[in-house]
């Protein structure tokens, strides 16, 4: 049975400074979908998906995560079934590898425990798991995440989402720091491995080519307002017109 996984309602945002990042964005999410949210640099990506795990919060409209209402109340339980990855890693870069990777089971575990550093057997073999699953091999796991390549530090950005079982992962422009072959390589792993553990992913590019690539559906930002949300197969040239077309009155 599927179910709507994420569900964004007439969501608008206005930033303190008067800026409108988002306005009246509506659209659906069925669960494990790959959804890519698309749109040039200041659409209002990195705010839409940020509203999801609540780093901003819409001064307008409703979210619904796997059926429940993302409030003030759910939101510090619900945020633990959703996972971050991002454009510039964001890894611990002095530490090593197999523990960038184990951090992500922090939703996950005590407080106490993980101030302590006490990871359970189960959290170890997970990581390592995790790891070979993003094609890093054993070599890797202590070596420092600085002494990698960009494309290898988003592999370990990946498993460490995977880490505390998400439900959703919020990716922010994971590939715009790579190079287009790197970039495709990321899509496919990020991609297979969350369809192989039934995560929902709302991703956000700026690239046209790999959003018709590796989206089921693809969300169309522009100056805050989804102008466009269907399949990559109903994209047309005339809305791609539409998103990337110069806006005088912001561009000012
Ligand atoms: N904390 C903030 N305060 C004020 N304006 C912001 C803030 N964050 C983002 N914005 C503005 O909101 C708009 C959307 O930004 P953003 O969501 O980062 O877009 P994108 O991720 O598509 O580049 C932009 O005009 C940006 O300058
Ligand atoms: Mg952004």
């Amino acid at each position: 049975m599927s179910f709507d996984a994420v569900v964004f309602a007439g969501i608008g945002k206005t930033f303190a400074d008067g800026t409108q990042a988002l306005n009246d964005v509506s659209f659906t999410v069925a669960a494990g979908e790959f959804c890519v949210i698309l749109g040039p640099s200041g659409s209002g990506k990195s705010t839409l998906l940020r509203t999801v795990n609540g780093l901003a919060v819409p001064d307008a409209g409703c979210i619904v995560l796997s059926g429940e209402a993302l409030t003030p109340i759910t939101l510090p339980r619900l945020r633990r079934r959703v996972a971050m990855i991002y454009q510039q890693f964001a890894l611990v870069n002095r530490a090593s590898v197999a523990h960038n990777v184990i951090a992500g089971a922090l939703p996950a575990t005590p407080t106490l425990r993980a101030v302590l550093g006490l990871f359970g057997a189960k959290d170890k073999q997970k990581a390592c798991d995790l790891l070979a699953a993003v094609g890093l091999a054993p070599e890797h796991l202590t070596r420092r995440v600085s002494e990698l390549s960009g494309g290898q530090q988003q592999r370990v950005g990946i498993a460490r989402a995977f880490m505390a079982d998400p439900t959703a992962i919020l990716a922010d422009e994971p590939v715009a720091s790579l190079d287009p072959r790197t970039s495709r390589d990321i899509m496919t792993l990020l991609r297979r491995e969350a369809r192989e553990r039934g995560a929902t992913v709302l991703c956000s590019l700026h690239q046209l080519d790999l959003a018709m690539e590796f989206a089921d559906r693809i969300v169309a930002l522009r100056n805050g307002e989804a102008i466009f949300n269907g399949p990559p197969s109903a994209f047309t040239a005339s809305v791609e017109t539409r998103i990337y077309a110069v806006d005088k009155a912001r561009a000012s």
